[in-house]
């Protein structure tokens, strides 16, 4: 069998899993889940859950993948041999590829859009027009099934090319000018008349508005943010050499997603104030408001109000590629290392599945909105059990694995690189205090309040 591959070094790991990590839920759930929830007092919760609950898991599946260098079932195979827990290892390997189906379609929509501000532009006059337009796109079944396949097309070349000229080529290509376009959209938008007031949205918090709800909102979008609980992080973790520092690829991971997702809210909030729209306009926040915006500003300065859209739309289109990639990675490494396929005919059997998903997700904002599952349509439904439940639940299985199975000296030499990384040793008991207690408690918190909001 062919050497498994490994990512160059710490800098190309991080991006790799910044990579992951970094990607719509940065720029479109989270400024819209801050417009819904409250604001300031949102990102509040959001930062100190990050730290808490989400570090925490995320180290325990980086610790598993880091130690085994197999991806999820292979994993569970070498650490726990025979047992039920390669359940576990199944599940984050069909988790993923749920999100994938449906995340395609968004990261379809980004690339549609930015077709869009390639050849005509956004020329929709008010904002009613603007949020028609928007429906009768994703709801016209030939476009969005189209971007679907272009984008997901992508990912599988991407992920085809192997871990080191796919993956992390992409990775460190792209992620560095995701973050320069991120940052001249926010200067843009912090220029724009009437900024001011959605930078006061984002930093003065009004207690008031947490709720428990919101505290559970603010630990999902840390969940699915951090790309935890589906097997991306254990299996991008098995690609980073033996001898690397896995508190130190964690900690630039997080710190990497916090930074995108202030910058994500500081360049959108301030631009949907400054427009005067409704900060809780939900899941259509992007697609609806900011051409609209590009549409307003196109009437004074249409060549400046080509580039942004231009700009922000590849943006967008980017940081979905990069996540989506990771879920891809897992389908990919479950197919070659367990079931011995080629990396071309795993990349083919998986595009297969989830274009097929995906495709009736997209269909269902059109032909299929009439089909329903629990009142739901197929690509809510996909994103609720998803997010609200897949995505926790194998949270909660990883971090009881790591933290009551696996023996506490593995950890502990896996979280320490065995022994010589002497800050590690220092916060070790902390780590294993939160992984053991309190981040169990808080999950199961969330999947309870999930499932009765
Ligand atoms: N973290 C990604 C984002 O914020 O868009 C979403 C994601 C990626 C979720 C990978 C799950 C996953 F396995």
């Amino acid at each position: 069998m062919a050497r498994r591959e490994h990512f160059g070094g710490r800098s190309a790991a991080i991006l790799a899993l910044a990579g992951s990590a970094i990607g719509l839920g940065n720029i479109w759930r989270f400024p819209y889940m801050v417009g819904q929830m409250g604001g300031a007092a949102f990102i509040i919760i959001y930062l100190i859950s990050c730290v808490l609950l989400s570090l925490p898991i995320f180290l325990a599946e980086a610790v598993i993948g880091h130690r085994t260098h197999a991806g999820t079932f292979g994993a569970m195979e070498k650490l726990a041999p025979g047992t039920k827990w390669k359940w576990l290892g199944l599940l984050t390997v069909v988790s993923p590829l749920i999100i994938l189906s449906y995340y395609s379609v968004v990261g379809g929509w980004s690339l549609g859009y930015l077709w869009q501000s390639l050849t005509t532009g956004f020329h929709a006059g008010e904002i009613g027009a603007v949020s028609s337009a928007y429906g009768a796109f994703i709801s016209s079944p030939g476009w969005p099934l189209l971007c679907h396949t272009l984008f997901l097309l992508g990912c599988a070349w991407i992920v085809s090319a192997g871990v080191k000229s796919g993956i992390e080529k992409f990775n460190k290509i792209t992620m560095p000018l995701l973050f320069v376009l991120i940052v001249l959209i926010m200067v843009y938008s912090l220029s724009l008349p009437g900024a001011a007031a959605g930078v006061d949205y984002l930093v003065r918090p009004d207690f008031s508005k947490i709720t428990p709800s919101a505290v559970a909102a603010a630990m999902g979008q840390s969940f699915f943010s951090l790309s935890l609980g589906v097997g991306t992080i254990l299996t991008y973790a098995s690609y980073i050499r033996k001898n690397e520092n896995i508190l130190a690829t964690g900690l630039g991971t997080v710190g990497f997603d916090l930074l995108f997702a202030l910058v994500a809210g500081f360049a959108i909030m301030p631009a949907v104030f400054a427009a005067g729209i409704e900060p809780g306009a939900g899941p259509g926040l992007i697609f609806e408001t900011l051409p609209y915006i590009f549409s307003k500003m196109g009437v004074v300065a249409p060549a400046l109000s080509a580039i942004v859209a231009v700009l922000f739309f590849v943006t967008i289109a980017c940081a979905a590629f990069t996540s989506a990639i990771s879920m891809y990675e897992v389908g990919v490494a479950y197919l070659v290392e367990q079931r011995k396929l080629s990396r071309r005919k795993a990349t083919a059997l998986i595009f297969l599945g989830t274009w097929t998903l995906g495709a009736l997700c997209s269909l269902s904002f059109g032909p299929l909105a009439e089909l329903k599952l629990f009142g739901l349509s197929l690509f809510s439904f996909c994103d609720m059990l998803t997010s609200n439940f897949l995505m926790t639940f194998g949270g909660l299985l990883f971090v009881l694995f790591v933290g009551w199975k696996m023996d506490k000296a593995v950890v502990r030499d896996e979280f320490t690189a065995g022994g010589t990384a002497r800050f590690n040793c220092a916060v070790f008991d902390a780590f294993w205090f939160l992984l053991r207690y309190i981040a169990p408690l808080a999950i199961v918190i969330i999947f309870i309040t999930n499932f009765f909001a």
